[in-house]
């Protein structure tokens, strides 16, 4: 099985490394970066654990190769909060109490990043929308939309 060089760049912080081809980048991020926040629910492009942001594009990183990220720029649940605290986003999952298990937490959270940053006054319907492919087994997704509306009125300096 061929071996590739890549360098990604993940959370602002260029990481490099040698990955067979197969590698998915699921697999890369958490087995050889050792960021466990990405999770896996499924493997197979359904429920959205995995989702990470690509180029700022939300993505299932079980459904792209580790070489596809080569010179790519990522951003994984890891690199919402700053030395300012958390994301408005992780807030609005804490006040609202969207999670329960939090499996399915890190992918909705980028997600939902991802659409504030394209469309900072959502409705619910763009809400809903935006994370139709973010399975939450736990509860139901009434919270979760508060938590993103509570987010975005943050982001809008109110709330
Ligand atoms: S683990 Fe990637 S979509 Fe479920
Ligand atoms: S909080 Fe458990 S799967 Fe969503």
């Amino acid at each position: 099985m061929a071996e590739h060089q890549i360098s990604v760049t993940v959370n602002g912080v260029e990481k490099a490394g040698e990955v067979v081809s197969r590698t998915l980048l699921v697999h890369w991020i958490r087995d050889e970066l050792g960021m466990t926040g990405t999770h896996i629910g499924c493997d197979t492009t359904h429920c959205g654990a995995c989702t990470v942001l690509v180029d700022g594009v939300p993505t299932k990183s079980c459904t792209v190769l580790a070489v596809q990220a080569d010179g790519h720029e990522v951003q994984t649940v890891e690199g919402l909060e700053t030395a300012d605290g958390l994301h408005p986003v992780q807030e609005g999952f804490w006040e609202k109490h969207g999670l329960q298990c939090g499996y399915c937490t890190p992918g909705m959270m980028m997600t939902a990043v991802a659409l504030l940053k394209e469309n900072p006054n959502p409705s619910e319907a763009d809400i809903r929308l935006a994370i139709s492919g973010n399975l939450c087994r736990c509860t139901g997704y009434v919270n979760i939309v508060e938590s993103i509306r509570h987010a975005a009125a943050q982001l809008n300096g109110g709330a």
